[in-house]
């Protein structure tokens, strides 16, 4: 398979990694959250693609803010996520699947964990700067690094939602895989008093 910038083979599959680390993540996995975490809304989804979590929020009865550093065809584009120095429009929660969320490919593999990290301490900053929520979609065995767990205790960690079903990417039709990996929900809230024990929780 070709290697480049754009395209680079995904972990253990036979499929291009997407520009931009774009994956629309299945209804389920944020009706999943919601089963268990009360939202104060209106809700940013900052990294909001083509719309599909944000939608779920909306159907659930919240404001939602979609925004975007690229131009997926959904919310307001441009939005990079690193230029923000606080939640939008009143927004009191935030709630995505991050890039390097998944982990990221085989090349990749050094640099993801990494970046993840600095996605979720820039998304903590903001909460608290909101004093607010925030979800984030997450690899199961992520969380367990030293230092996302490092990291993971800093905040007000409040909850881990541990997905017992493994999430399909891609719908391929026949050629669809199994998902490869965990996923979990980690979840924030800078309203509740520190030194909090999250509680570990199971939805699929
Ligand atoms: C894994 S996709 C998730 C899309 C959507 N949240 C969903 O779950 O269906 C990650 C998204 O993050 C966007 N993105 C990447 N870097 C970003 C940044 N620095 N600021 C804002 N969005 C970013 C990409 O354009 C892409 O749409």
């Amino acid at each position: 398979m070709e290697q480049n910038d754009t395209v680079r083979a995904i972990h253990y599959s036979n499929f291009p990694r997407e520009p931009g680390d774009f994956y629309a993540t299945p209804d389920w996995v944020t009706e999943a959250l919601l089963r268990h975490v009360r939202l104060r809304g209106p809700v940013w989804e900052p990294c909001c693609g083509t719309g599909d979590m944000a939608e779920v929020l909306s159907r659930h009865g919240h404001a939602v803010v979609a925004t975007d550093v690229a131009d997926h065809g959904y919310g307001t584009p441009g939005i990079d996520i690193f230029g923000c120095t606080t939640y939008p429009g009143g927004c009191r929660s935030l709630v995505t699947n991050p890039p390097y969320g998944d982990g990221g490919s085989l090349a990749d593999r050094t640099r993801s964990p990494a970046a993840l990290l600095r996605f979720v301490r820039h998304t903590l900053a903001l909460a608290e700067a909101a004093q607010g929520q925030a979800a984030l979609l997450v690899r199961l065995q992520w969380i367990a690094g030293q230092r996302a767990a490092a990291l993971l205790s800093s905040g007000p960690f409040v909850a881990t939602i541990v997905l017992t079903r493994r999430i399909r990417w891609f719908d391929r039709g026949e050629l669809t895989n199994s998902g490869q990996h965990h996923h979990a929900w980690v979840v924030f809230d800078y309203a509740e008093p520190p030194g909090g024990a999250p509680q570990l929780l199971f939805a699929g």
